[in-house]
């Protein structure tokens, strides 16, 4: 959905207009995130023009980006059929079936991208990605190799290649290559600083802390307002850790997850934490009523809500990051998304809810006592809190900031922030959440329930 108000009326075509004229100006609108007039003007093209293959192809990439994506593979298959040997048309089919999930389907469109252009380095790179989503590995490696000889100044290529070999380390002389990779992909590009923050993560998991220290010190002297190195140089304990991550670290960091979500994603199919909890909660719940009103604390992109939707009268998903929001608003399934800090929404919405459900969120809290007080308010009477945190192991009462940019509790910390804010009832198991740099990452899934009549 655009960003931009629609102030600008874009001019009805004239019957003599050229649509050429009009296509151009529907593009520039299109890449300039102006959804509204693009879309007006795509289909003015198309008016004057029926059947003209890169309006409708332009106009199907645009119905995806509005979630009309049924819509907009019909429109891109259209356009194909009048120009069948268009790479950036089977390119961009690929990427609607890819954010879909059809990974084959979306491999094969790549790979005709690739025939009909095979220096297409987009099309290279997502077969790369898709065969890496669908676990064929030796494959992608070669997939991305490929991509690296044929596009050796490629930034971004450097950097997958060495999100590959960390993701799928089999041993540390892998994580070694991806510091390589990260360096090559900063030395191209220096706007690449996800390389960077990748580059401080491989040398976290070599154990080589001081190093990682020192990517993010000479950032944070180039760059002294950053938030990323300076929350990642508290990481790596060399500099005091902050109460909970700062609200620019958290949109700075989660906006560009966003942005590469579906890779991300299709990386991470480890990813766990929405599941175990969700199957903890309905343990408590008698049924999937449909008549709770539930929030989704921290939903991201929104993969909790299918999740929650069958007990749900009203879904409610609040987050930081507008970018996750907007993935979030795509995806569907929420009554109502919010744009907000999770503590001050809930301060606001005093016993608003029967169930606040936080799925890897208070990883980014480090004392939990202010957002459990909240969330214990905004809890109507029985309501129950689910979450899960990181395992800090130990029998004391602590948290650790960890060199992963995450917060961890030891299971005390966990009860004593729950017993403080008032809950009862509480359980914390324990489950792997996600696995990082090969290893399982462990968690506590705590439940607790604010007190019937309280
Ligand atoms: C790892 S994601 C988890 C998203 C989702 N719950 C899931 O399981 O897929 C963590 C989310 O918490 C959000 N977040 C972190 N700190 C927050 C805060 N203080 N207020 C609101 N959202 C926050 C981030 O923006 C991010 O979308």
């Amino acid at each position: 959905m655009s960003k931009h108000p629609v102030n600008v009326r874009a001019r009805p075509p004239a019957a003599t207009a050229d649509y050429r004229a009009v296509l151009k100006q529907a593009l520039q609108s299109h890449q300039a995130g102006d959804l509204d007039i693009a879309e007006r003007l795509y289909n003015d093209v198309l008016e004057l023009r029926a059947g003209q293959p890169d309006a409708m192809h332009y106009l199907g990439v645009l119905c995806h980006q509005r979630g009309r994506s049924d819509e907009g593979m019909r429109l891109i298959e259209a356009a194909l059929k009048i120009t069948p040997r268009h790479p950036d048309a089977h390119n961009n089919l690929g990427n609607i079936h890819k954010e879909c999930g059809r990974f084959g389907d979306a491999e094969r469109c790549y790979r005709k991208a690739l025939a009909c252009g095979p220096q297409h380095y987009n099309a290279q790179n997502n077969l790369a990605v898709v065969l890496e989503a669908q676990e064929r590995l030796e494959e992608a490696f070669e997939a991305y190799a490929t991509l690296l000889r044929q596009a050796p100044k490629f930034a971004q290529g450097y950097y997958l290649m060495g999100m590959f070999l960390r993701n799928h380390a089999q041993s540390m002389e892998h994580v070694e290559q991806s510091v390589e990779c990260f360096r090559t992909a900063y030395a191209l590009d220096a706007r690449n600083v996800r390389a960077l923050e990748s580059l401080g993560m491989s040398l976290y998991a070599l154990h080589r802390l001081e190093e990682a220290a020192q990517v993010y010190r000479d950032w944070l002297a180039r760059e002294p307002e950053h938030p990323v190195p300076r929350h990642m140089l508290a990481a790596c304990g060399a500099a005091e850790a902050p109460s909970r991550a700062a609200d620019d670290y958290v949109r700075e960091v989660f906006d560009a997850f966003a942005e590469s979500f579906d890779e991300q994603l299709l990386k991470n199919l480890n990813y766990r934490a929405p599941q175990v909890l969700a199957e903890a909660l309905g343990e408590r719940l008698p049924s999937a009523s449909g008549e709770l009103d539930i929030l989704d604390a921290g939903c991201g992109t929104g993969l909790c809500a299918p999740l929650l939707r069958p007990y749900a009268r009203r879904l409610v998903g609040v987050d930081l990051s507008g970018g996750m929001i907007e993935k979030a608003r795509l995806r569907g399934g929420y009554d109502e998304l919010q744009e907000a800090e999770l503590t001050g929404y809930l301060q606001a919405q005093p016993s608003a809810y029967d169930i606040v459900f936080s799925a890897d969120t208070l990883v980014y809290f480090g004392e939990l006592q202010a957002v459990l007080h909240a969330a214990h308010d905004a809890l109507r009477s029985g309501g129950w809190l689910a979450f899960t945190v990181e395992v800090a192991q130990g029998e004391d009462e602590r948290i650790d900031l960890s060199p992963s940019g995450r917060y961890q509790h030891t299971r005390r910390h966990v009860e004593r922030a729950l017993s403080s804010a008032g809950f009862s009832r509480v359980s914390i198991g324990h489950d792997t959440l996600r696995k990082e740099g090969g290893q399982p990452v462990t968690g506590w899934v705590a439940l607790a329930q604010r007190t019937p009549g309280h």
